[in-house]
Parts: C-alpha cells; sequence; structure tokens
C-alpha cells in the first residue's frame, strides 16, 4: 500500500484544511475501495467505503447495518449516539418507519409549497439586496440566512429566535476556526435542546400545523412520542438541514465564481436549473461521509467485515467514482445522468432533499436575473470539520443586472 493512503487520518479535520484529496480518494478506489484505517490515537480503526457501488450496498442494507450506534464518525469513535432510538437517523427497523411516516406529515405537498414560496420571496430579498450593495460576504449576508429560516418555518420558530439558533447551529456541528473547542460544540447541542424543550411545551399548550405539532400528536404502538424524542427529532432537522444547505449554496458561488463558462451556460438558460442543482449538489458534496456499525460478519466488495465494526460511507470519494460519473473531475451543470449520493440513498434517505433543491434552485434562480456575474474577492475561509466540507466566508463582488433588479423592484410589492 502506498504511503498517500497510510499517510492520512480521516479523522482528522485537519486532514480536510484546504487539501486536496482527489489523488488520495482515486487511489483508494482503485487500490483499497473497502480500506481498513488503522487506530490512530484514541480513536479505534474503521473501514472506509470509497466506491459509489459498495456505498449504496451498505446504504440499502439495514439488516447488516445499524445506525443505532450513530451515524457520523464523531459519534462512532466515541462510542455512540446519544440520541440512539429516539432521533430518526440514529433509530432502525420498525420505529423507524413509524417515526418517518409522523414527521412526512410536516412535509405534505400544502406544507412544502407554502414554505417553498417563503424560501423564493427570502432568498430573491436577500440576493437582490446583496447584489446592490457590490460586495458582500456571501456566506454570512445571504446563505446563513436561506436555510434556518427554512427550517424555521418548518418548525415554527418565531422570527425573534432565529439568529440566537443560527449562531448556536454553526457551533454545535463543525467550527469556524481550527482551535475552537469540543466543549464549545456540546453546549451549543445542549442550548438548543433546551429551547426545543420550551418550544415543545408551548405546542403542547396551543398545537399548529408545524413539524412540532405534528410530532406532538404523533403515536407509535399505541404511545406518544416523549418530550425526550420531540426535542431531539426537532434538533436533528435543525441540525441536519441548516448547515449542509448552506454549504451548498456557499460552494455553488464559489465554483461558479472559478467556471465562467458554466455560469454563463446558466445565464443564457442553456441548462435548466433542475440540472445545474444536481450537478452543484454532486460537486459540493457538503456531507462528507456518513457511518454504519456492522451487525453480522458480512463481505463488501469482497472484503469481510465483522459484526462490531465501524463503517463510513464517503460521498467524497463515490461522488467522484469513474465507475459512474463520466469525467468525474469536471464541472458540468449539464451532466445527465447525475445519480449522485449527496443525499445518501435506503430507508434512511435525508427527509430534508426536496427542500435542500428548491433552495439551491430559488437561489441560483435569483442570481441568474440580478445578477450578470460574481467574482470572490477575498480569501474563502474554510471549516474545520472531517464530517461537513465548504466554507464559512466567501468574500464575493457582484456584477449587477440593471434589468433584472428593476423588473424586480417593480414587481416587488405583488409578487414577493
Ligand atoms: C444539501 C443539503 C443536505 C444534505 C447534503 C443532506 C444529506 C443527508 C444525508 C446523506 C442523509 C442520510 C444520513 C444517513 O443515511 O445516515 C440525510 C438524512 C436526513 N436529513 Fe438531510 N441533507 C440535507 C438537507 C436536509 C434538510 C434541508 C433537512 C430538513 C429540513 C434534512 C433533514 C434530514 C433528516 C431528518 C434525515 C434523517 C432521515 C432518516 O434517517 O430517515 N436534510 N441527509
Amino acid at each position: 500500500m502506498t504511503e498517500l493512503i497510510q499517510g492520512v487520518d480521516l479523522a482528522d479535520p485537519q486532514t480536510f484544511n484546504g487539501r486536496d484529496l482527489a489523488g488520495f480518494w482515486k487511489q483508494l478506489r482503485s487500490e483499497r475501495p473497502v480500506y481498513w484505517h488503522p487506530p490512530l490515537g484514541k480513536n479505534p480503526g474503521f473501514w472506509v467505503i470509497s466506491r459509489y457501488a459498495d456505498i449504496m450496498d451498505v446504504y440499502r442494507d439495514d439488516v447488516n447495518f445499524t445506525s443505532e450506534r450513530g451515524n457520523l464518525l464523531v459519534t462512532l469513535l466515541a462510542g455512540g449516539d446519544s440520541g440512539s432510538g429516539q432521533m430518526l437517523a440514529v433509530t432502525d427497523g420498525h420505529r423507524h418507519r413509524e417515526l418517518r411516516k409522523i414527521m412526512l406529515k410536516a412535509f405534505s405537498p400544502r406544507a412544502l409549497e407554502r414554505i417553498s414560496d417563503r424560501v423564493r420571496a427570502n432568498t430573491r430579498r436577500l440576493v437582490a439586496e446583496a447584489v446592490k450593495r457590490d460586495v458582500c460576504d456571501f456566506a454570512e449576508d445571504i446563505a446563513s440566512h436561506i436555510p434556518m429560516g427554512t427550517i424555521a418555518d418548518l418548525l415554527g420558530v418565531p422570527a425573534a429566535d432565529r439568529e440566537f439558533l443560527l449562531s448556536l447551529t454553526k457551533s454545535a456541528l463543525s467550527s469556524d476556526a481550527a482551535d475552537a473547542q469540543e466543549t464549545d460544540a456540546l453546549m451549543a447541542r445542549n442550548e438548543i435542546l433546551l429551547y426545543f424543550g420550551e418550544l415543545v411545551e408551548e405546542r403542547r399548550r396551543s398545537p399548529g400545523d408545524d413539524v412540532i405539532s405534528v410530532l406532538a400528536g404523533g403515536e407509535i404502538d399505541g404511545r406518544t412520542l416523549t418530550e425526550d424524542e420531540m426535542i431531539l427529532n426537532c434538533y436533528s432537522l435543525i441540525i441536519g438541514g441548516d448547515e449542509t444547505s448552506r454549504l451548498s449554496m456557499i460552494d455553488s458561488v464559489y465554483t461558479l465564481s472559478h467556471h465562467p463558462r458554466q455560469w454563463q451556460l446558466l445565464r443564457d438558460g442553456e441548462v435548466s436549473l433542475s440540472s445545474a442543482v444536481e450537478e452543484v449538489l454532486r460537486w459540493a458534496s457538503p456531507a462528507m461521509h456518513f457511518g454504519r456499525t456492522c451487525l453480522n460478519d458480512i463481505e463488501v466488495g469482497g472484503v469481510r467485515i465483522a459484526a462490531g465494526d465501524i463503517v463510513t460511507l464517503w460521498h467524497a470519494s463515490g461522488n467522484r467514482d469513474e465507475a459512474v460519473f463520466r469525467d468525474p473531475g469536471t464541472f458540468a451543470l449539464d451532466r445527465t445522468p447525475n445519480k449522485h449520493i449527496t443525499f445518501g440513498y435506503g430507508p434512511h434517505f435525508c427527509l430534508g432533499a426536496y427542500l435542500a433543491r428548491v433552495e439551491l434552485s430559488e437561489l441560483l434562480s435569483a442570481l441568474r436575473t440580478f445578477a450578470q456575474g460574481f467574482e470572490v474577492v477575498g480569501p474563502a475561509q474554510r471549516i474545520h470539520s472531517n464530517f461537513l466540507a465548504g466554507f464559512s466566508a466567501l468574500p464575493v463582488r457582484f456584477e449587477p443586472d440593471p434589468a433584472g433588479l428593476a423588473r424586480y423592484d417593480e414587481t416587488r410589492g405583488a409578487t414577493v
């Protein structure tokens, strides 16, 4: 095995800090597609699955692989997830199916239409305002307000609390700075749980049509959900849906600014928004991995995996697998087919995929309406994480499209 493969510690956030790992993943896919990552420091060893087909095999098999001991490296390596058996993403089997059915009620076509309308209005306002200002931090001024607004709508979070929740979610999962402490992240998580505890109490007293009220009215096997279950599942929406979507949006602007030909195709309407959204999602792969624990001795890609082993599935690699994607290292907005695994696959397939696509589509639509172009005018700051990939700051200068802005100003009252 080459030194390149041996020298990479995938549990260390520093590994992903600005380093191009394309060569590493390519080599793993060809030489060690099912690779035993050795124990390093205090961490136990774990399997690294890098080929698309093997990743799909593990995702679809919730009999031999469980999410209940955690679905991220950080919790798997620590020995478990405190939400196990209660929070949708780390619950399996019958209980998972029943909980998912309850949560899906909050994602009815009528609710999604209402939320999508608000995403459109909010996104167009944020982009139009930023374009008029010339220079902005795209991450802070635009991207940070869109997904959080969407989830807050889903949950029925009052407008006054949204900034506070945003600051907590930022430190709960990833870190903007390399020296941020894990205790800060833990404290942020606890504060989010406390906040939702209060909101749950309030909705029990006076229900509405939001997720919290849907959870409050839900029953599994004749038993209502406990307060802990409700709180954890509110938390899972905010943690699962905010930063992932935000990072995809930031990445779309960063990548388009470096691919002017692709931007032009999008702006001229030569590629559809829906096709562009899928390529942006494949390219960004904001959630680099998810994970499982193996329950029974089994083979993956011809390699024996033992019961109890930790298995990690790397979207960062599967979405660049040359066996599935033609020219995988090329950013092509008209790519078809484009069956990326950015939202996972199988029983735990992302619950918010539709909303994330709406958010990206509205962003790209607003950009091509209000801006002729944009450029990155300062250092893009990378987040510090072994799970999420992307930027926490992206200084951008817009070249406004006066015609698009004029149409917006005229129609604002009627359409927004
Ligand atoms: C680009 C944005 C997003 C990405 C890349 C993403 C990615 C994923 C992935 C890969 C999974 C599967 C995890 C696993 O199998 O262990 C997942 C599950 C989930 N996602 Fe997303 N997600 C995004 C946006 C959202 C949004 C907007 C929401 C909520 C509004 C959301 C809520 C969830 C939930 C609740 C689950 C658990 C589903 C289950 O276990 O049945 N996600 N997401």
